[in-house]
């Protein structure tokens, strides 16, 4: 979110959108407007979403998986989740962005939570932050918030705690679990969040957790009924192996075009097809002649190495 102009000297066409802000997200609420929001990592993925023209987005610590290839979300740390949201903030310009606390920033105490969400400000130049579950990170929301620092929720599957819950499977799918997940969102809400996810939840449970709140929703595998939408962008190019969540829907399958570029590149490289004559660059015949008659003696001189 800032006032800089599109990058029109990126060469691909921008959908060209105002700048989103908090209270653009509560009129797009308001009139049924969904909200479309994607995860993004680095410069070439948030100059995508900046000119796909999405509304929001999140440098989730699905990092920690999709990039730097962890099996979970939990090692990333603050200082990688900064570097990778600078380079988001670098490359989108009218997307509200969010960053992503990481496990273990924020759970130990309130200070702690404040100096890191501060951090994704300050250094990284992000709106707001994110933080996962109800209960203690309710209060951490809380004191985020009053210090300033925009604070969106995250409940239904949290991946940070996924094996306390179970693994990574739908939540909120008996009535007490349903009304654990309510709960958690109305605390959030309570703390002064002014959104929040809603992750793998039964579609009905989230509809019905969306009538008892009055701030944005986004889901990822909640269903329609959430104010907006959330994927992760290597799930949504088809960037990923093997296989994904029930909820993802690949728009292309870029890992498999990825794979055929680089393997055609190394076949033409070792048959000698690339470089062609085209990619490379031209000298004057004269100047050629005048080196080549001057390099004995330049050899000679030690002006050549
Ligand atoms: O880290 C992430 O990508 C997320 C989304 C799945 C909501 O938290």
């Amino acid at each position: 979110m800032s006032s800089l102009p599109n990058h029109p000297e990126d060469g691909a066409e921008t959908v060209d959108r105002p700048d989103v802000t908090f209270a653009r997200l509560v009129e797009m609420t308001a009139s049924g407007e969904p909200i479309v929001m994607v995860t993004a990592y680095d410069h070439p993925s948030a100059s995508v979403a900046q000119h796909a023209g999405v509304d929001m987005i999140l440098v989730g610590d699905s990092a920690a998986m999709v990039v730097l290839g962890h099996d979970s979300t939990l090692p990333i740390t603050m200082d990688e989740m900064i570097m990778l949201a600078s380079a988001v903030k670098r490359g989108a310009h009218t997307p509200l962005i969010v960053g992503d606390m990481p496990f273990g920033s924020y759970e130990e105490s309130d200070a702690i939570a404040v100096r890191n969400a501060q951090r994704f400000i300050k250094e990284a130049g992000c709106d707001a932050v994110k933080l996962e579950g109800g209960g203690t990170s309710a209060e951490r929301a809380k004191a985020i918030a009053a210090a300033g620092v925009p604070v969106m929720g995250h409940i239904g599957l949290t991946p940070q705690t996924a094996s306390a819950l179970g693994g990574y499977k739908a939540q909120g799918r008996t009535a007490s679990a349903a009304a654990s997940v309510l709960n958690d969102a109305v605390r959030l809400q309570d703390a002064g969040c002014f959104s929040i996810v809603i992750e793998c939840v039964p579609s009905a449970v989230t509809e019905l957790i969306v009538e008892q709140l009055s701030i944005p929703t986004i889901g990822i595998g909640a269903g329609p009924s959430t104010a907006g939408q959330v994927l992760v962008y290597h799930d949504l190019l088809g960037l990923r192996e093997g296989r994904t969540a029930k909820f993802v829907k690949p728009y292309a399958q870029l890992r498999d075009s990825a794979i055929s570029a680089v393997a055609t590149y190394a076949a033409e490289v070792r048959s000698g097809e690339y470089p062609g004559p085209e990619h490379g660059y031209s000298i004057e015949p004269a100047e050629l002649n005048s080196l080549r008659e001057s390099l004995p003696q330049a050899v000679a001189a030690g002006r050549v190495q």
